[in-house]
């Protein structure tokens, strides 16, 4: 056998056994084997890189090398399903299809909606050369590397099957519930921030910028749709998706034909139960008309198909008893309660903390010590609770009662007007309070002074080292060590990064110094407009008022911030230390008000520049990027295939539509 063949061979028996532990659960051979296998082409393939392949098995570890991802065209639009909430909903959907096909007799095929991130892939000669995220449905991003480190997906179908010449795949890609725990434990271990779900985690991980990153993170891929112009067209979903799965693709789960709405009901039934033994997370049905022919006879509304529709599961809820309600104080001193239950399992993860917001949902709730509470994930980490069972209650339960004062330093609390929230008055002393703005100071988006935590930052408070973020300029490497030697090392580390931090750009200095309301893009907007702190700092609520976007709330709490003695000692201690106080050269470069107070839409693929650099033209000379097109958008900067919906959009509310040459033209002026 020639080296080559041996590659070859390897190769297919590598993907073999990844097929069989990724797709169907059922490895053949020990993990030591297959080490050892997979050794074994890595040393061919390093001493004979000719016969190097991007879909080797090899591949899968991913590169540490940074990416960039390049905006791609879909062949064909990657729309969005309507979705149903309820029985009637999808009596009338069975109707319309009824109708639409004049009484023709049809299937309906029901599947499990997976809650993760679309991806389309396309094959070519059995080889995956492509993977793009749904992105605006109409482009997206090239993330195949990052793609390819994903197990259950094949880079290289077997030579056993026919597929066509060409085809294109859809479907989900997940973090199952499993990695997900496991990773926001590790986060959770080193304070990094918690990913809200796995969807978030999933999100985050596929547009990472290193594919070895990806291939640590365990993703999963459940296929869905299949596409191409081989494809026979007399044929239907149903089998479409079990060909799919013949060729080694992981695809859908507990797929079936319905005929009936009674059949549909029944199935969604069963899984609003049984998803909860799933790996990975679904949030509903998927109903598909099952016919090609059919499904072509329906067609395609602007936005989705009129053949399928989306059944969304209500809010997983569960059932526990309250202990104990505990109050949080945050950096801008707002209280928030948290009730403490006994642990119960709620949509894959085990709860027994969840907020109550505020005083009133306290109140509304008429809450009880004891009571039994339903609690409620949403979008957020924090589950929250939604009701009590009152037929639960027993007598001499005590009632909740929202604290008068603060838990961490004894001020009485205040209601400011039209604020739900309680706060504690108390901004110089209360440790909460100084701790999270130092934190807030030191985070990644403000002055990036990643060697602190909160962990170090509680310990430089504890020691009486640091009263606020000035005084972090001042510590010296005996004070952070502590006079001990063994800590020196990483102490010089820390002081080293604060002092780097002062060439921070003024802009994140001014997100960074926490006025309340001011996140990073109004900071952003506010060192563009004023240039400089003393600027802001003097400028009237008028003239804070002239920025856009900043509204009296927002240009209020900016003037008071500078009216406060102690906020302009702290400001200028950090001028003393050296931060930049007024904005650089660079980034006043190219800065014109061409498109000042303009809002701008980007649709389409361009040749000349990509999206984000157009987005950044757009900043740069004044104008803001929006993502949908309304009565107040100035214009849309469109590129080739832009969508349909956007152009009839665009259209009916007269909104002027420029292309690439035209903009840079203007912008040029
Ligand atoms: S079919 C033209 N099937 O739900 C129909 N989509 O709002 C294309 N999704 O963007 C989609 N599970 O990301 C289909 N079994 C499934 C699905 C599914 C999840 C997602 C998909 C799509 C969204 C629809």
């Amino acid at each position: 056998m020639s080296i080559e063949q041996e590659i070859q061979e390897l190769r297919k028996e590598l993907n073999q056994h990844n097929y069989n532990y990724y797709v169907l659960n059922q490895p053949t051979i020990s993990d030591y084997d297959f080490d050892q296998m997979m050794n074994k082409l890595q040393d061919l393939e390093m001493f004979y890189p000719q016969y190097a392949d991007p879909n080797s098995p090899t591949q899968r570890v991913g590169s540490d090398l940074n990416q960039s991802f390049r905006t791609v065209p879909h062949k064909y639009p990657m729309l969005s399903l309507a979705n149903t909430y309820n029985e009637a909903d999808i009596r009338e959907f069975y109707e319309r299809v009824r109708q639409g096909l004049e009484g023709e007799d049809f299937e309906v095929c029901c599947e499990m909606k997976y809650d993760g991130l679309s991806i389309s892939l396309t094959y070519v000669d059995g080889q995956l050369v492509q993977a793009v995220t749904r992105g605006d449905g109409v482009q997206g991003d090239d993330v195949t590397a990052n793609v390819r480190t994903i197990r259950s997906i094949p880079l290289r179908l077997s030579e056993d099957v026919n597929y066509p010449h060409e085809f294109e795949i859809r479907g989900e890609i997940l973090m199952p519930w499993t990695s997900f725990e496991a990773l926001n434990a590790e986060r959770e271990a080193n304070e990094e921030p918690l990913f809200a779900n796995p969807r978030n985690a999933a999100s985050g991980t596929l547009k990472s910028q290193k594919s070895s990153l990806v291939a640590s993170r365990k993703l999963d891929a459940y296929l869905y749709y299949l596409l191409g112009d081989e494809i026979p067209s007399d044929g239907n979903h149903y089998d479409s998706i079990k060909l799919a799965e013949s060729w080694g693709f992981k695809v859908t789960q507990g797929m079936r034909k319905c005929k009936t709405v009674e059949e549909i009901l029944e199935f969604i039934d069963y899984w609003d139960k049984e998803r909860k033994n799933l790996p990975v997370a679904t949030d509903g049905i998927v109903l598909k008309v099952n016919s090609f022919r059919q499904q072509r006879h329906l067609g395609y509304t602007a936005k989705s198909p009129r053949w399928a529709i989306a059944y969304k599961f209500k809010a997983e809820r569960a059932c526990t008893r309250l202990n104990e309600v505990t109050y949080q104080v945050g950096r801008t001193g707002a209280v928030t309660p948290v009730a403490n239950m006994d642990p119960v399992q709620l949509a894959g993860t085990q709860v027994k903390r969840a907020s109550l917001h505020n005083a009133d949902i306290i109140a509304e709730l008429d809450l009880h010590i004891g009571d039994m509470v339903y609690v409620e994930k949403g979008g957020e980490i924090i589950p929250k609770v939604v009701g009590v069972d009152k037929d639960s209650r027993t007598e001499g339960m005590q009632k909740v009662e929202f604290i008068k004062t603060c838990p961490e330093c004894g001020a009485p609390l205040v209601r400011y007007e039209g604020e739900a929230a309680h706060y504690c008055p108390n901004d110089s002393s209360c440790p909460p309070q100084i701790k999270g703005r130092i934190e807030h100071f030191i985070s990644r988006k403000a002055m990036n002074i990643d060697s602190l935590g909160p962990e170090t930052v509680d310990d430089f408070y504890q020691r009486g080292l640091i009263h606020n973020v000035a005084d972090l300029y001042s510590l010296t490497v005996a004070q952070v060590c502590n006079y001990n030697k063994n800590r020196e090392v990483s102490a010089r580390k820390a002081v080293t990064a604060i002092q780097n931090s002062v060439n921070v750009p003024f802009e994140r200095v001014v997100f960074a110094i926490g006025i309340r309301f001011v996140g990073e893009t109004t900071a952003k907007l506010l060192a563009r407009h004023f240039k400089s702190m003393d600027a802001l700092a003097n400028a009237s609520v008028e003239q804070l008022l002239e920025v856009d976007k900043i509204g009296q709330v927002i240009a209020e709490s900016i003037w008071r911030y500078f009216r406060d003695e102690k906020n302009l000692e702290i400001i200028s201690r950090l001028r003393e230390a050296g931060l930049q106080m007024s904005i650089s050269e660079e980034a006043m470069e190219g800065q014109t008000d061409i498109l000042a107070g303009q809002s701008i839409v980007i649709s389409g693929v361009f040749a000349k520049h990509s999206r984000d650099e157009y987005k950044a033209l757009i900043e740069k000379n004044g104008g803001k990027n929006v993502g949908s097109i309304s009565k107040n958008t100035s214009f849309i900067l469109a590129g080739e295939n832009m969508g349909p919906a956007k152009l009839e959009k665009a259209e009916k509310l007269g909104v002027k539509i420029m292309n690439e040459e035209e903009f840079l033209t203007l912008i040029d002026n």
